[in-house]
């Protein structure tokens, strides 16, 4: 054999993007499954369209044999490396053969093909299939597939159709991350559907034996999620069977593999009984999102991985419009909006920041980020409003019709709208190029008869980048009267320059409410009166903008309290009160409404406004709040929970669900009263997960010492169940305890590192659910975060690396916790033997 250089480890640039010189048109594969030896055999069909030498990507296979059109390779034909297999002087069009040996068992990382529970499953997004065969492992090669399985387990999957037992084909073309393959012992909840170009569809969901009780929810979201493309955007289901597998070792939520789709099993299973309902509302929204990808990621597939938000930023985009239509538009939109601000403005403010189309990448997993999805999702909601609901419609048509069956580029996207609608999005673009959360700085002029708003935005200096130019900023706004009458009607204004100014000539100075409907991804600063506030929580049209108002006012008393000891005012907790009083308002809305902002987005707002946060006096200050809402509803509190009671038997449905969420909050501040009483009845009433959970969480707060072991007892043969013992434990103990509460859990007998879930529930319920644990001045929780992101990087990088995020807030904090933080991530950095996924993290932070 040749000899090749390893290539070292690099960074990737889109300046560099090239079609590969030789192609693959279809594949052909054999999978003899074993546990340590698994045969792949692989024929590739292939063909020149380029010169040069042919590069495939391959790692941690052992080569077995190799041929061309039936000749076995002589040595110097080709070469291979730890990650490549390189041919040279290949022919026009010819079959390439190859067998490897793979150890599925072996692998941890759960990337490639691996083994979970005794069963077969794979993940190759982004570039798992190089752990599976010798191939050209990137988006832009697309091929049709036929791929045989032999194994004794009773269920063997694939992508497409079946032609007989193992034996499948999928006649689309696809790349190599789309393809998926499951073997095991595996019971399905079958149903059909009958698509509106007339094809019958097979539905099945795949569980583990004992599982299949807890289906039916998932199975009704895929149905109504296959019913709502074809009706909103009018894409159809293309093959005659669609499954969806559920497995229990999973790094992420799901996988839109074609035609196969593999979820993580926390976002397939649910009853009444295991699952709340934030599980059921992320299951229906999850199932919809990877089966929109089905049109929006395969059939239109990303030409490289730098076009990611292209397949990411629409699908989330649509699995929200879904939503919002299942469940009720302002209560979906502020959850959206709580989440891109708790996770993307977070990302966009810290040494993570990078554009929504970044320009470069070390480890493509890395860039699975909020930037991607969330900020992704909302460019397409401003491009929707930009160009009108009309234009939408024309542009997606364009864009399916045009590049059905391509590998595309944000280019090739935009260019549809363009021409649908005759627009120059030139200036749009930059919202894809540039990083960093826009400001948006409004000031009112009222002056004889004219009311002036004068619009200014910056758009700040990021890793990398800096001296940025304005971007499009759709303003949608409205104007109400003092007393709370809108006069003016909801409007758009584009902002294209950095300033900008609007007039109206008016008698009366009016009360603006601006951004309605988060209308785009900026900070609004707006210096305002409290009585404008607290107008336009009583009385704005734009729900969105009612409980922004409230949010802002929240906020406020916060900031004062923890900035300036300020108490409580009387005018504020009228205010909370007649939310959570108003028997004409959504339940959803209000719970969505007494919800203070949580000690993150505190730390973040005072870092922003030049503060340096103080963990423990945010944790303080919040707890204080609750206790004078509490105090200031006492002699409600027991009605209004009587009054959020659902008869009957559990229904998932948003409209109960709105109602537990108010009684859950409700119980909440009922515990800062009592200690514990109401919520140990309700804990012992509980007839569902979501009530259980939502008393557990309050007993744990009050200190009850028994809590944690009844439950225990209850749910301890249950996974998902467990999970959620595991975080809530760590989330409500009191911050100085948590560390100690947490190393503690990780020597429980069920505490398992390498199960994903349970790693998560465990470091998240310190580092998200804990903050001023996790902050602990004694820096013992930074340490204890770097001693388990070490020990999984050995075999879980992709899970390490996503994980070491806790740490990219970390120049928000005083000397001492910089430097605590600093000490750890350099020591992270300084240990050998670094993934490459954990050490391009560490460098980005430390930069
Ligand atoms: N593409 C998946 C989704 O958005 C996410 C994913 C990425 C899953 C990488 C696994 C690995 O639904
Ligand atoms: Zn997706």
């Amino acid at each position: 054999m040749r000899d090749a250089t390893p290539q070292q480890d690099q960074t990737v640039y889109l300046k560099d993007y090239a079609p590969v010189p030789v192609t693959v048109t279809h594949v052909d594969l054999r999978f003899r499954l074993a546990p340590m030896a698994t045969v792949v055999s692989a024929r590739l069909t292939c063909k020149r369209q380029g010169s040069g030498n042919m590069v495939l990507n391959g790692e941690m296979l052992t080569l077995k044999g190799i041929s061309i059109d039936g000749e076995t390779l002589n040595a110097d034909a080709y070469a291979t490396t730890d990650t490549t297999l390189t041919l040279y002087d290949v022919p026009d069009a010819f079959t390439l053969e190859t067998e490897v040996e793979i150890a599925p068992q072996a692998n941890k990382a759960l990337s490639g093909l691996y083994m979970s529970g005794g069963m077969y499953c794979t993940q190759c997004e982004a570039e798992g299939f190089r752990r599976i065969t010798y191939m050209l492992d990137r988006p832009d090669v697309m091929a049709t597939y036929d791929v045989t399985i032999t194994s004794d387990l009773p269920v063997l999957l694939s992508n497409g159709d079946e032609s007989s037992r193992g034996k499948w084909h999928d006649p689309w073309p696809k790349p190599t991350y789309l393809f998926a393959l499951v073997a095991g012992d595996l019971v399905a909840t079958s149903d059909s559907f009958t698509t509106s170009e007339g094809r019958d569809v097979v539905l099945n969901v795949w569980v583990r034996p004992g599982d299949e009780t807890r289906t039916e929810y998932a199975m009704d979201s895929l149905k109504r999620s296959m019913e709502w493309d074809e009706r909103v955007y009018g894409r159809a289901y293309d093959l005659s069977v669609f499954n969806i597998v559920a497995v229990d070792d999973f790094n992420m939520g799901a996988m839109e593999n074609k035609g196969l789709n593999i979820f993580n099993s926390k976002y397939v299973l649910a009853s009444s009984d295991t699952a709340t309902d934030a599980d059921f509302a992320n299951i229906e929204r999850i199932v919809a999102h990877e089966y929109f990808h089905n049109w929006t990621g395969n059939r239109i597939t990303c030409r490289d991985w730098f076009q990611l938000c292209l397949k990411e930023g629409l699908t989330v985009f649509r699995d929200q419009q879904f939503s919002q239509d299942e469940r009720g538009f302002a209560t979906q939109r502020i959850g959206d909006v709580l989440s891109l601000r708790a996770r993307q403005f977070r990302e966009d403010a810290g040494p993570l920041a990078h554009p929504v189309r970044p320009e470069s990448f070390v480890e493509i997993n890395n860039f699975y980020t909020a930037t991607i999805y969330e900020k992704g999702a909302e460019l397409i909601g401003m491009l929707h409003r930009i160009v009108g609901s009309e234009g939408y419609s024309k542009g997606c048509a364009l864009y399916f019709e045009r590049h059905d069956g391509d590998a595309a580029t944000i280019e090739d996207w935009l260019a549809c709208f363009e021409e649908a609608t005759g627009r120059d999005l030139t200036q749009f673009k930059l919202w894809y190029t540039q990083a960093g959360t826009p400001r948006l700085i409004v000031t009112e002029h009222f002056n004889d008869g004219t009311y002036r708003i004068d619009l200014e935005q910056i758009v700040p200096d990021t890793p990398g980048q800096t001296g940025k130019k304005p971007m499009p900023i759709p303003i949608a706004f409205g104007l109400l009267d003092r007393d709370g009458m809108e006069i003016r009607k909801t409007e758009v204004h584009v902002l294209t320059d950095r300033t900008d100014s609007l007039s109206f000539d008016l008698s009366e100075r009016p009360v603006l409410s601006i951004l309605r409907g988060f209308s785009a991804p900026v900070i609004l600063e707006l210096e305002r009166s409290d009585a404008d506030r607290l107008t336009l929580l009583a009385h704005d049209t734009d729900p969105f903008n009612r409980w922004e108002a409230g949010r802002v006012l929240a906020k406020d008393r916060l900031m004062h309290a923890i900035t300036e000891d300020a108490n409580f005012d009387d005018a504020w907790l009228d205010a909370v009160a007649k939310l959570a009083t108003d028997a004409f308002a959504d339940p959803a809305f209000r719970a969505l409404a007494l919800a203070l902002p949580s000690q993150d987005d505190m730390a973040q707002s005072l870092h922003t406004a030049g503060i340096v946060p103080d963990p423990d006096r945010i944790y303080a200050v919040r707890r204080a709040a609750q206790l004078a809402i509490a105090t200031r509803l006492q002699a409600e509190l027991p009605q209004l929970r009587i009054a959020m009671a659902t008869p009957g038997p559990y229904d998932p449905k948003a409209q109960d669900a709105g109602k537990r969420a108010l009684a859950g909050k409700l119980l909440g501040f009922q515990t800062f009263l009592d200690g514990g009483a109401a919520a140990r009845a309700a804990y012992d009433a509980a007839d569902n997960m979501t009530d259980r959970m939502a008393a557990f969480v309050c007993l744990l707060d009050a200190g009850d010492p028994d809590i944690a072991a009844r439950f225990e007892e209850e749910w301890r043969h249950d996974r998902l169940v467990m999970d959620k013992w595991f975080m809530a434990q760590i989330a409500n103990t009191p911050p100085r305890d948590a560390v100690h509460l947490a190393d503690d859990l990780t020597r429980h007998d069920d505490f398992d590192a390498s199960n994903p879930n349970r790693f998560r529930a465990l470091i998240g319920g310190l580092t998200a659910g804990n903050p001023a644990g996790f902050h602990n001045p004694n820096g013992k929780g930074y340490e204890f975060l770097a001693d388990w992101l070490l020990y999984l990087d050995k075999s879980n990088p992709q899970m390490t690396a996503r994980l070491s995020t806790a740490f990219d807030g970390w120049k928000r904090y005083d000397a001492d916790r910089q430097d605590l933080m600093r000490a750890q991530l350099e020591r992270m950095a300084a240990t050998p033997d670094l993934s490459r996924d954990l050490s391009e993290m560490l460098d980005r932070m430390l930069k």
